[in-house]
């Protein structure tokens, strides 16, 4: 069954002053209980998207660090944050035992190397997210969920 989605930007982050655009942009629309599902390789930008964000939701962006060993950074903002690094889980069960379903509950979580529980995910409200290496810069391919939309008016070069 194909999932009910909502539209996919193709973005242009020529420097990482485009990738805080865009971390600031969705902190405007990311509410409680929804989830950021970031994919990208070593060194992509999904932290300082995160740090981007935390900043725009009111929260202390020098505060944000890869959870690689903790696994779960909480940070306090507009609306609770909690940042998963996903490296470390082998799947969804993983994050069952995180408490995840407890954190969702008021909090936006966002998550780094989400495709290792992607499958997890499928019944949150979710913005999937794609970082490339596009030299110099990045690309990133983002999903909404259904019924919501970024305003990119300010944020990025589109791509062609
Ligand atoms: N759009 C961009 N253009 C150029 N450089 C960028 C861009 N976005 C982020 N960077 C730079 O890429 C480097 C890696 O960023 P960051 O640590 O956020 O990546 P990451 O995907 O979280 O890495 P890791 O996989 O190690 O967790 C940083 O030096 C950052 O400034
Ligand atoms: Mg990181």
């Amino acid at each position: 069954m194909l999932r009910d989605v909502g539209p996919v930007y193709e973005l242009l982050l020529p420097d990482v002053a485009a990738t805080q655009r865009l971390g600031t942009e969705l902190a405007a629309e990311l509410a409680a209980s929804e989830v950021l599902a970031i994919d990208g390789e070593l060194g992509s930008g999904k932290t300082t998207l995160i740090r981007a964000i935390v900043a725009g939701l009111g929260g202390d962006p020098e505060l944000v660090s890869s959870p690689t060993f903790t696994l779960i950074n909480r940070y306090q903002a507009r609306l609770p944050i909690v940042h998963l690094d996903a490296y470390r889980l082998r799947d969804g069960s993983d994050l069952a035992a995180l408490g995840f379903d407890e954190l969702l509950e008021e909090s936006v979580v966002l998550i780094e190397w989400a495709s290792r529980v992607r499958p997890a995910l499928s019944g949150c409200v979710r913005w999937d997210a794609l970082i490339e290496h596009h030299p110099p810069g990045r690309r990133a391919r983002l999903q909404a969920p259904p019924g919501k939309r970024l305003q990119l008016g300010q944020v990025t070069g589109k791509l062609p």
